[in-house]
């Protein structure tokens, strides 16, 4: 089992829960009186059995699986459940879950009796090597992601690669985006490490979520609150972001969020290649090893006006100017990068004609 300290809690990493000695200590070390667990119905049927030996007494809460019910209306539920339950300041949340369980159980026990103590169990990859890490918590309003939300960090976050045996290949893609990511923006290394991984066929994820994992809390830690270097997690972001709710406004199968990013990376690199000094060999490698795992998603020249709308919604952006987080080479990534408009294009038109 690998150990990752984080300034007040600490992330251990291994690949059967099994292997997660203190996870009864740490949760007896609390004296909580009383422990309840956050599951949608998968999770709950997936990954519960893998941690209820190590839990005494607890509660289950249950929610439906799926961003749609990122809400403030399963809040509420949620909220509701702890109190029926008994939960007082003295209680523990577990989020045992993706992103969605994670972002709004951390919320829901951040702001419950003015905060109660919460442990991560991701269970996607997303969660895993992404979304546990990082402090940030939050619901989706009115449909707009993320819009309320507070950070607060964890007591701890334990993170088994079982739990990705049961995660449907698509899911399992979506998280390695985000892996990709990290090569990109922060090592090479990593990113030669990355190429050479077929998600579907992989075993060995252990050793790859801890890289991950290390260099999101790296950056994360040298800027908690996204002023500055934590903007470079937001590479491929501001394009996938735009295409990820595109596709949800339009296709009966919507994108994943990792499968925007994917999209989003090839036209940021196309950017970083025009405006931020990526070489054409860099660029040239970065579109084919993505397109060999993301296929094209397909795109018309009349959307265009569509995804710029929305990157100007972008609530990264300053003012009027569209931000941009792009490499200056692999391994290297630049941050607030305003682009011309017809650049924008051009980088659209790329992706399209690829
Ligand atoms: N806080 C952050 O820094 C941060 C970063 C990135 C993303 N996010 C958030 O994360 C969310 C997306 O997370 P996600 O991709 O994990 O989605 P998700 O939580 O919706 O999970 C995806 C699907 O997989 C199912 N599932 C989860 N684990 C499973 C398992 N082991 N086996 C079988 N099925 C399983 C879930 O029930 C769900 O249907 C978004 O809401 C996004 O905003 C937050
Ligand atoms: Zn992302």
């Amino acid at each position: 089992m690998d150990l990752i300290p984080v300034k007040n809690y600490s992330i251990s990493i291994s690949k059967l829960f099994s292997e997660q000695d203190d996870f009864t200590r740490i949760i007896g070390s609390g004296n909580y009186n009383s422990v309840f667990v956050l599951a949608d119905t998968n999770t709950e049927k997936y990954c519960l059995p893998f941690i209820t030996s190590g839990l005494s007494s607890h509660r289950v809460i249950r929610i439906e699986p799926g961003e749609k019910n990122k809400t403030i209306n399963t809040c509420s539920a949620i909220w509701q459940q702890l109190a029926e339950g008994g939960a007082t300041r003295n209680s523990l949340l577990i989020n045992l879950g993706g992103g969605v369980i994670g972002d709004m159980g951390g919320f829901c026990a951040a702001t419950f009796k003015r905060g109660i103590d919460f442990i991560n169990i991701p269970t996607t990859l997303l969660a895993m090597v992404d979304a546990s890490v990082g402090g940030k918590t939050g619901i989706d309003v009115d449909g707009i992601k993320n819009l309320v939300g507070l950070f607060q960090d964890p007591k701890h976050i334990f993170i088994s690669s079982v739990f990705l045996s049961s995660l449907p290949s698509n899911q399992l893609r979506s998280g390695f985006a985000e892996m990709i990511k990290h090569g990109l923006i922060s090592d090479r290394n990593y990113w030669n490490e990355v190429k050479e991984i077929q998600p579907d066929m992989y075993r060995d994820w252990q050793h790859v979520i801890r890289r991950s994992v290390e260099i999101k809390k790296q950056v994360v830690e040298s800027d908690p609150y996204e002023s500055g270097i934590r903007k470079t997690l937001n590479f491929g972001h501001t394009v996938g972001h735009a295409i990820e709710t595109l596709s949800l406004m339009r296709d009966e199968q919507p994108l994943l969020h990792g499968e925007a990013i994917a999209a989003g990376m090839i036209c940021e690199a196309w950017l970083s290649a025009k405006v931020n000094g990526l070489p054409a060999s860099s660029l040239d490698d970065i579109v084919a090893h993505i397109l060999l795992l993301f296929p094209k998603y397909k795109l018309a020249g009349i959307e265009y006006a569509a995804l710029h709308k929305l990157m100007k919604m972008d609530k990264k952006n300053d003012g009027d100017k569209i931000q941009f987080s792009l490499l200056h080479e692999i391994g290297n990534c630049g941050f607030n990068i305003a682009v011309p408009d017809m650049v924008l294009q051009e980088a659209y038109n790329f992706y399209c004609n690829l």
